[in-house]
């Protein structure tokens, strides 16, 4: 926000910025309550580059920027939000039981200091452990608590400052628990929305431990502009980390086999000549280039969706391949006197899926487990789901 001229003596001391006349975000929010996530992720993204491009020009010197709502000016042309960083912010290196006795004191209405104590940071109540915090993985918590607090429309609840000391460890649980993703959803073959696709990414730029965090303010940055290729980077790592040990291929055969028993005859000849090793290599290979070529789809769909539609292709990087799976696949059950069911491409997704997750070595709790089966799902299920249109319109 240009800042035209001050005057820090006079009384009170003032400053005079170009004009906004939207008003700032917190009586945006105030007024519509939730924003759509496409809208949220327009103001973020261009926030975001406000915040790196004033750090790239020193203007910001201090522990964290004091981003939060009622900072933000936002100019309406019709659909599009312009929004601007206001300098109004405060600079406080305080922590712990010290910062909130200075939020308590200071001399500010009621819902200005509702809005300070729900955006305190994790790293500024304690946390002791684990490597110092940099103030740009701070300045991406605050924007997706931003994020948060517009796709819900709420201001997020703040985190219990009672009986605080100065360092405290067990902060992470004075933090409620702010999660976008309904606990049961790993449970669901759904389709995900964009709006999934964005919150995935918004639980993680909150996370309360910042280790759980992106590993710096660029990965976040990138990922709350692609949040579709953030899911096929996380399962595209998750991948990376099964495949080698031989569970991962063996697990599935046993998931697909035990799901759907009529499809095993079809896989028996695969390499009949073969010996045992070499057709095993043979079946963990065949598996190996479903998974790359699912995921090359997915990316390839997600990009065509940035591109105007009289100028997506027809073609995809299946479409051959769709072709001759189809016929390959239908000939082999023809002469065995089988139908090719479309549920097993559904039975080969999930298969696939939670395979994955039970040989992936990643720790982490039961919903991350969940969610991370969720993402398999939604990079494999596009790719998988051609194919099986290719099959219905071939037999
Ligand atoms: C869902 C996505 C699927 C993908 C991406 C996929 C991919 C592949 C690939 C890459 C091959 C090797 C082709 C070659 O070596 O030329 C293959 C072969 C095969 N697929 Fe699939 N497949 C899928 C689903 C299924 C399903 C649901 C079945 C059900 C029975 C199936 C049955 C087979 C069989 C029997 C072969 C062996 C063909 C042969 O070697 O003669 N596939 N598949």
């Amino acid at each position: 926000m240009p800042l035209y001229s001050a005057d820090l003596t006079a009384v009170p001391a003032h400053y005079v910025t170009r004009f906004v006349s939207g008003g700032s975000l917190a009586a945006l929010l105030e007024k519509t309550g939730k924003l759509q996530w496409d809208r949220v992720q327009q103001i973020l993204v261009k926030l975001g580059r406000a915040v790196e491009s004033a750090r790239e020009k020193g203007l910001l010197n201090r522990f964290y920027f004091d981003l939060r709502p009622s900072h933000i000016l936002i100019e309406r042309w019709g659909q599009i939000f312009e929004p601007f960083l206001s300098f109004i912010g405060r600079d406080t290196e305080q922590r712990g039981a010290s910062l909130v006795q200075h939020l308590r004191e200071l001399e500010q209405d009621e819902a200005d200091k509702r809005e300070a104590f729900a955006y305190i940071l994790p790293e500024q109540l304690g946390m002791t452990k684990g490597p110092v915090v940099s103030p740009e993985i701070s300045d991406a918590y605050l924007l997706g608590l931003m994020g948060y607090h517009m796709l819900t429309g709420a201001l997020p609840e703040p985190p219990d400052t009672a009986n605080l000391g100065d360092d405290d460890e067990t902060v992470a649980a004075r933090f409620p628990k702010r999660e976008l993703f309904d606990k049961e959803s790993g449970k669901e073959w759904v389709e995900w929305s964009d709006w999934q696709y964005f919150a995935v990414v918004i639980e993680k730029l909150i996370a309360i431990d910042p280790r759980d965090r992106f590993p710096d303010y660029k990965s976040a940055m990138w990922a709350l502009e692609h949040p579709k290729l953030y899911t096929l980077q996380r399962v595209r790592d998750s991948y990376k980390r099964c495949a080698i040990p031989d569970q991962f291929f063996s697990g599935f055969y046993s998931r697909f086999f035990e799901r759907c028993p009529e499809a095993k005859p079809l896989f028996s000849s695969l390499g009949k000549k073969l010996d045992e090793g070499a057709r095993w290599r043979r079946q963990k290979g065949m598996v190996d280039s479903a998974v790359l070529m699912l995921f090359s789809y997915f990316a390839e769909v997600a990009e065509q969706q940035t591109i105007a539609e009289e100028y997506r292709q027809d073609s995809t990087i299946l479409s051959y391949f769709a072709r001759r799976h189809a016929d390959v696949l239908a000939s082999k059950a023809g002469r065995k006197g089988l139908k090719v069911a479309p549920e097993w491409f559904d039975e080969f997704v999930d298969s696939l899926a939670e395979s994955a997750c039970i040989s992936d070595r990643l720790s982490g709790d039961d919903r991350s487990r969940l969610l991370l089966r969720e993402q398999w799902r939604q990079v494999l299920k596009p790719g998988s789901d051609y194919l099986k249109r290719s099959h219905e319109v071939a037999q």
